[in-house]
């Protein structure tokens, strides 16, 4: 059924008929959304879901007769390839977690705009199609040990912001830099992006530009893009405004990526916390993923989704998670993250609040200007272990997580 056309399927289950119509209206005049079918509860939906056959199904979590987890539970259950997204409204944030154990991918608060409705449920779908796609196609490259794969493009990664992407990508693409290695970092957090920032770079010229050049993406104009730090790094910066960034697609950096790394001993990618096609493209190109976190619960509990999209993608092998800005336990041990991670801590970076703070309101990276701190050490270590991987010779993520599950 879901490939006899190129709409997305949407089912809408929700016990208020209006919110029902609501949504179906709001998602009349969006292109290649189709709602298939309608549900006023749980067990409806449970009973309507084989033969419907949805690509997507939008979830309300407080019904009768049968709430939304628990629909979300069995139907994620009895049919994997069917994404949920949950929307509850304000107040309900305690069904977060829940939601996100049960197996959904997705969780909106009501109000939704019909923009927002739209662009998670094609998020969620593609998102969905890499996952039916990846595991035969990409399998090769990834489980042939850290030990032999060139560490060429790392992608700096999380689900949650504030974790310390930027400020990781940075300082460790100038360490780099500063071995005399030819790095390049891209900032693709193309809406919010502050690496220009962060790197105090000036007469900035954004990917965004780049993409729009009338001959083209090529060797010879992507070179004029590629600003130069003191360090030696080059940095291809991310759109001057949110706007902007529309105009780069995942076609344009699929051409940007493969020329960088011919180019470049080490390409390092920093993100935004979503996992939008630009995201995905460089989590696909990615010879390993570095997902910083912190540790209070709600960026453990979103670490823990992320690297089950990450195992679901057939990224698990590469992706290595570092505890950014360590200090005292604050109540969870280390050793509690890491079971609840099912994953090894893979590198820890010290709080440095003073240090990051003035580093990065003078344009000027810790592990440049501030050599004897122990961050910069902290992030020196990193690099030895990632670009000498003799070090790591099976992958962490992996072996923990598969040791977690046979006992
Ligand atoms: N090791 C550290 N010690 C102290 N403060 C840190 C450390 N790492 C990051 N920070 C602080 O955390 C804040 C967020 O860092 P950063 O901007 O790198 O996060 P991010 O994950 O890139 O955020 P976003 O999702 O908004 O892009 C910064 O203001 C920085 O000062
Ligand atoms: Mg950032």
């Amino acid at each position: 059924m879901s490939g006899q056309n190129e709409n997305i399927k949407v089912m809408i289950v929700d016990d208020i008929d209006r919110t029902r119509t609501d949504i179906k209206r709001l998602l009349y005049f969006e292109e290649g959304l189709e709602v298939v079918g309608e549900a006023a509860n749980g067990e409806e939906a449970v009973q309507q879901v084989d033969e419907l056959l949805p690509d997507i199904i939008l979830m309300d979590v407080n019904m009768p007769v049968m709430d939304g987890i628990t629909a979300t539970e069995y139907i994620t259950r009895t049919h994997p390839e069917i994404s949920i997204v949950i929307i509850s409204i304000q107040g309900e944030h305690e069904y977060l977690k829940k939601a996100m154990a049960a197996g959904a991918r997705e969780y909106m608060v009501k109000p939704v705009s019909s923009e927002e409705i739209a662009s998670t449920l094609r998020q969620v779908y593609s998102l969905e199609k890499r996952r039916q796609k990846k595991p035969g196609e990409e399998a090769v490259t990834e489980t042939e040990g850290a030990g032999q794969v060139k560490q060429n493009l790392i992608t700096v990664f999380s689900g949650k912001g504030g974790v310390g992407k930027s400020v990781l990508a940075s300082n460790f693409a100038v360490s780099l830099a500063k071995q005399e290695k030819e790095v390049v970092l891209v900032d693709l957090d193309l809406q919010f992006g502050d690496i220009s920032l962060m790197l105090n770079l000036s007469n900035i010229k954004p990917i965004d530009d780049l993409v729009q050049e009338p001959d083209g993406i090529n060797e010879s104009t992507l070179s004029n893009y590629l600003m130069r730090h003191l360090s030696g790094l080059h940095v291809l910066s991310a759109p001057l405004t949110p706007q902007d960034s529309e105009r780069v697609t995942e076609e344009h950096l699929s051409k940007i990526i493969p020329l960088l790394q011919e180019r470049f001993d080490h390409v390092i990618i920093d993100t935004p916390s979503t996992f939008q096609e630009m995201t995905l493209c460089a989590l696909d190109h990615a010879d390993m993923i570095l997902l910083p976190m912190l540790t209070d619960l709600s960026t453990i509990k979103n670490t823990r989704t992320t690297l089950h999209v990450l195992e679901a993608l057939g990224h698990l092998d590469k992706s290595r998670v570092i505890l950014n800005m360590d200090g005292p336990s604050y109540g969870v041990e280390l050793e509690d993250i890491e079971t609840s991670l099912g994953t090894k801590i893979f590198h820890r970076i010290p709080r440095e609040d003073k240090n990051v703070t003035v580093s990065i309101n003078k344009g000027d990276p810790v592990t440049m200007a501030q050599q004897s701190t122990e961050l910069t050490h902290s992030i020196q270590r990193l690099v030895e272990k990632i670009i000498n991987p003799g070090e790591e010779k099976k992958s962490p993520a992996h072996k923990s997580r598969q040791k977690n599950r046979a006992g």
